[in-house]
């Protein structure tokens, strides 16, 4: 088995790479004690900046082993982009304090896109992923799925602004399809499925 530690503690996440993972014969690991590390700074403008940056500094921590690290969100094209990097920080940047962070960023990115027509409502969930060791990266996978802002949530799956992203493929929104169906289409899914690919072609990690 190649052994891969993940940047992260999000047991969804953790468990989603792990399914995806196993038949690559990929063991995908939590970086142990993440929760005791201090996190970097997410100064990066792109995707793929902050996730080198968190990819590069947890690397450092797992002594020669390659690590991965993502970073992901909802760009809206009639928003030049936003919320972009910003995607969970999107209410509380605007000084909205709140309990509830996913429930503020889709109100907020409602009232924002009111005067949006429909036709105008593409958006796209992006994802990059980096892979390090040693504090450098070796590479990163990026990718997206693209879809159509809702005026309403619709679904009741999935977290953040799953349930105001329509995904025209499937014809439903992202909080109306199972988990495994989200992993197959998936931003995240597919920027994981280019690495596992990676991982294959080069066998890299021991
Ligand atoms: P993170 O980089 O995975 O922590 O995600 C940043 C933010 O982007 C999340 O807090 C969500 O608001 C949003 N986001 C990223 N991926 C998804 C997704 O698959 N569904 C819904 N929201 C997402």
């Amino acid at each position: 088995m190649t052994l891969i530690y993940v940047a992260s503690s999000n047991k969804g996440k953790l468990a989603d790479f792990a399914a995806a993972a196993r038949k690559h014969g990929v063991d995908i690991r939590p970086l142990p004690g993440i929760e005791g590390i201090d996190a970097p700074e997410e100064t990066g403008v792109t995707f793929e900046e902050n996730a080198r940056l968190k990819a590069e500094y947890y690397s450092r921590d797992v002594g020669g082993e390659i690590l991965i690290a993502d970073d992901s969100g909802l760009t809206v094209d009639a928003l030049s982009g936003e919320p972009g990097v910003r995607s969970a920080r999107y209410a509380e940047d605007a000084g909205i304090i709140t309990n509830h962070p996913d429930a503020a960023n889709n109100q907020l990115l409602l009232e924002r896109t009111e005067g949006v027509p429909d036709s105008r409502r593409q958006c796209a969930f992006v994802c990059s992923i980096a892979a390090a060791r040693n504090g450098k990266t070796l590479k990163t996978f990026n990718a997206e799925a693209r879809g159509v802002l809702l005026r309403a949530a619709k679904g009741s799956n999935g977290f953040g602004y799953d349930p105001l992203f329509y995904f025209p493929e499937l014809n439903k929104s992202f909080a109306e399809i199972s988990r495994e169906e989200k992993l197959r289409v998936s931003h995240r899914g597919k920027a994981f499925s280019l690495f596992l690919d990676w991982i294959d072609t080069n066998r890299l990690a021991h």
